[in-house]
């Protein structure tokens, strides 16, 4: 019989909830995960010129470590700003999407939200290692919140349209698979060559996971939470009753929105971290070390590889005049959608993955307000609500816990729901986020102050969230990215297994630098 849920649907499910292949793809173990490499390379660059296309992680880690190593290098640079996708939204920030009004950020001072990168899995030894050298401290990042909300619309029966907490969700299902799996093994129903005792501690360990009774049902109890809390006195707690399985299904829970994403995946699981007072404080510590190589304002229009060294044409975008660059090796780090649009003499092989590797749409829109009610009227502290609406989640802040005033990364989405949400107005964007977050917070509409909202795939010099390849885009056109064209390298993190992640960014940085270092060594020596 077919498998319902094949390896290559199940990637493509998860990559929708996680806006990543690449967590289900370590799931399977198919791809390795980031790896604890340090750079430890001998010999000097003698000076030689390197170009490098952006100051993203990837572009700034490149020309970090190069320094190190004795190349000279620049850092052309579009925007007036580093950090490309790690970007901290901050009173004051301008952004102009490719149709748009320009935005610009209104929130009260000292309030922030990362409008790229936000989150860093414990496991991510590269971003940690580069936090370590740099000084850039770390904090938790509470992904998981048992106290968080689901939401599902568009369901039928007594939970339809209903917000129930996650802790309730998360029992009940876990309760009602273990209560039917321990009545299969009760039954024989199993075919597992088991000896009795081994039924038996089986059995044993569904009760306990799925915190059954001793007539192996599940009857709901204090893990999904109380009606009215444990207190003193009288107050002994009241729980509510669980609710019967197919209500849970036919309300909408078990869809996959509802999955357990944060739990099981590998990089969602706890711990999670994060920079301490947003992640362009990363940004900032590079700049810091390399700020006088980088040139800003300088949008690339031609990259040619050249006999003996790469030449690079860009626009100065303040004076609007055509500049011209000439290096032995050159690093491009430019976004493929980007690339894309930029004239080059590479090979067909590179041209054709530059042109139709895919990239995710992702929006996030900050919302700010003037109490955090998730706080005091809801016990929510970091974590997120899910929803099946376009918003798809309201991601709740870890820092700064019981201040006055507080920003909701009111949506962040990924896939259709992003390109839906990206093509409205700033307006009508803001309109959305409010009206659905509202259905899960009723508070928003009281206490709602102001908004800054982002479609990445319609920003300038980014024009998608992240590199999504399918296991075909994998096999066919990735290949074409490792190898040098001539003089000309490529790194992002779309040159990498770690896609939609600062440490994809990282560790494909490195692996050119190793590359480069090395073929320069070897002509030094000829
Ligand atoms: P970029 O950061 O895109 O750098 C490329 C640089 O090239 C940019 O500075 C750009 O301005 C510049 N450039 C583009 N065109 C030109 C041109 N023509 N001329 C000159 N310069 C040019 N990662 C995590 O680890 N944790 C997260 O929680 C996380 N969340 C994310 C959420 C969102 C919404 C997004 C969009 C990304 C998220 N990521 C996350 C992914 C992470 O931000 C990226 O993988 C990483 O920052 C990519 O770095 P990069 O250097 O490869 O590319
Ligand atoms: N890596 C991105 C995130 O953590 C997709 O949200």
């Amino acid at each position: 019989m077919k498998p319902i849920l094949t390896r290559r649907n199940f990637i493509q499910k998860a990559a929708q909830l996680t806006g990543s292949g690449y967590t289900a793809m370590t799931a399977l173990n198919l791809i390795p995960a980031s790896p604890a490499k340090a750079l430890s390379l001998e010999g000097h660059g003698q000076g030689k010129r390197i170009i490098i296309l952006g100051a993203g992680m990837a572009g700034l880690a490149a020309a970090y470590e190069l320094g190190k190593l004795g190349y000279q290098c620049t850092v052309l640079e579009a925007r007036e700003r580093a950090g490309g996708r790690v970007w901290t939204v901050r009173r004051g920030t301008k952004e102009k999407e490719l149709d748009g009004p320009e935005q610009t950020c209104q929130f009260d001072e000292g309030q922030y939200f990362n409008g790229g990168a936000m989150r860093i899995p414990h496991h991510h030894q590269s971003v940690i290692r580069y936090c370590r050298e740099l000084g850039v401290p770390l904090e938790n990042f509470n992904n998981t919140n048992e106290g968080a909300y689901y939401y599902c619309e568009g369901g039928k029966g007594e939970l339809a349209n209903k917000r129930i907490r996650q802790r309730e969700l998360h029992n009940d299902m876990r309760g009602y698979t273990t209560e039917l799996l321990a009545k299969a093994m009760d039954g024989q129903a199993l075919d597992l060559p088991l000896t009795k005792e081994d039924r038996d501690k089986i059995i044993e360990y569904l009760i306990a996971e799925g915190g059954l009774n001793a007539n192996k049902l599940y009857k709901g109890g204090s893990r999904r939470g109380y009606l009215t809390p444990p207190g003193a006195y009288e107050q002994s707690g009241k729980m509510a009753d669980a609710p019967a399985l197919l209500s849970l299904v036919q309300a909408g829970y078990a869809d996959p929105y509802f999955y357990n994403v944060a739990e099981y995946t590998y990089e969602q699981q706890n711990t999670m971290l994060m920079i301490s007072g947003g992640t362009d404080r990363l940004t900032d510590a590079f700049v810091k070390r390399i700020g006088k190589k980088i040139v800003y304002g300088a949008a690339v229009k031609e990259i040619r590889k050249g006999e003996n060294g790469a030449r690079v044409v860009y626009t100065d975008t303040k004076s609007g005049t055509e500049k011209e660059l000439l290096g032995d090796f050159c690093i491009c780090t430019i976004p493929l959608p980007v690339l894309s649009t930029i004239e080059n003499d590479f090979s067909s092989n590179v041209q054709r993955a530059i042109d139709l590797i895919p990239y995710n749409n992702t929006c996030k829109i900050g919302l700010q307000f003037k109490r955090r009610f998730w706080e005091e009227d809801d016990s929510i502290f970091g974590g997120m609500s899910r929803t099946n609406l376009d918003i798809t989640q309201i991601v709740y802040p870890c820092a700064d816990y019981l201040t006055p005033k507080g920003i909701l990364i009111g949506c962040y989405n990924y896939g259709s729901s992003a390109e839906r949400v990206g093509n409205l107005s700033l307006g009508d964007r803001e309109k959305l986020a409010l009206e659905q977050g509202g259905k899960i917070h009723p508070q928003y509409r009281q206490e709602f102050e102001k908004a800054f909202s982002l479609a990445w795939q319609k920003i300038p010099y980014s024009l998608g969230g992240w590199a999504l390849y399918s296991p075909e885009a994998r096999q066919r056109y990735y290949p074409a990215l490792l190898q040098p064209e001539g003089t000309i390298y490529f790194a992002g993190e779309h040159t990498s297994y770690l896609t939609a992640w600062i440490a994809g960014a990282f560790e494909s940085a490195l692996r050119t630098v190793e590359s480069i270092h090395q073929r320069a060594q070897k002509q030094a020596l000829n």
